[in-house]
């Protein structure tokens, strides 16, 4: 489980990215975060990993705070989370497989991990990962020479190797095409329901929030708007979320 009490979090220049925010993520869900550009959704997402570093407040993990964590303790929570970014993140010069075998670093001392030493678990680990994610046979294949949508689905097998309890995905499918979208959509939802991995990802699409999302944070100016089911999130709870100006003529009618 995931706890934000009271987070705030304003950047050096004065800039708020989270204004007092409470709320608990439990342990399996899929959570999407929306909000227009701005509104806080990298920040919330990176002040879990302590990416971002919160100003006031406290998060806990596992009912263990993250947020004075230092050394050791900071990487053990570091561990466990798994991080998936719009640019895929991965050494496009090496292969699928070394990518995938970076998630274990967390595992090993830096000396093995810089000599590329992993042992034969890690590698049949990492070869598992990619085939939950269809893209086995191109474990030997160099990361350049795949599609964005392959790539995004190396990312999720690092972190499926990485043997991640929780996964952070700021707008994992915002460079992709429609098709391609919705199977890494799939992908996410379906090691999150087969694995239990609780899934927090950044959207900019109502309709993929729709389709997807179990339950939807909304964000705006830094504050959390909305939190509440998939069904609870209305039209007018999203226009609410985005800000949208009411019609001439509604207001018209309310007057
Ligand atoms: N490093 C930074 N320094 C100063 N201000 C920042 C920094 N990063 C983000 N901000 C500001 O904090 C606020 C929240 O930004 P954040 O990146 O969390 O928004 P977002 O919802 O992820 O937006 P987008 O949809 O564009 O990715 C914005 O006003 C942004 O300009
Ligand atoms: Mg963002």
């Amino acid at each position: 489980m995931i706890e934000f009490k009271h987070v705030t979090k304003v950047y050096r220049n004065g800039t708020i990215g989270l204004k007092d925010v409470n709320v608990k993520i439990n342990g399996g869900e899929f959570v999407v975060i929306v909000g227009l550009s701005g509104a806080g959704k990298s920040t919330f997402l990176r002040s879990i990993n302590r990416l971002h570093e919160i100003s006031e407040g406290e998060i806990l993990i596992d009912g263990k705070s993250i947020t004075n964590a230092k050394g050791k303790e900071l990487r053990n929570f570091r561990r466990n989370i798994g991080m998936i970014f719009q640019s895929f993140n991965l050494v496009t010069r090496s292969t699928v497989l070394k990518n995938v075998l970076s998630g274990r670093v967390g595992y090993h001392s830096t000396m093995a991990t810089l000599l590329g030493l992993f042992p034969k678990e890690d590698i049949e680990l990492s070869l598992k990962a990619l085939e939950r994610v269809n893209i086995k046979e191109k474990a030997y294949s160099r990361a350049d020479e795949l599609s964005g949508g392959q790539q995004q689905r190396v990312s999720i097998a690092r972190a499926l190797a990485q043997e991640a309890k929780i996964i952070l995905a700021d707008e994992p499918v915002a460079s992709l095409d429609p098709l391609t979208t919705v199977q890494v959509m799939e992908d996410l939802k379906k090691i999150n329901k087969e694995l239990g991995i609780t899934t927090i990802v950044n959207l900019h699409n109502v309709e993929l929030t729709r389709k997807y999302a179990d339950r939807i944070l909304g964000f705006r100016a830094g504050e959390l708007v909305f939190d509440g089911k998939i069904e609870e999130a209305t039209d007018d709870i999203f226009n609410e979320i985005y800000g949208k100006e009411m019609d001439k003529d509604e207001i018209m009618v309310e007057e």
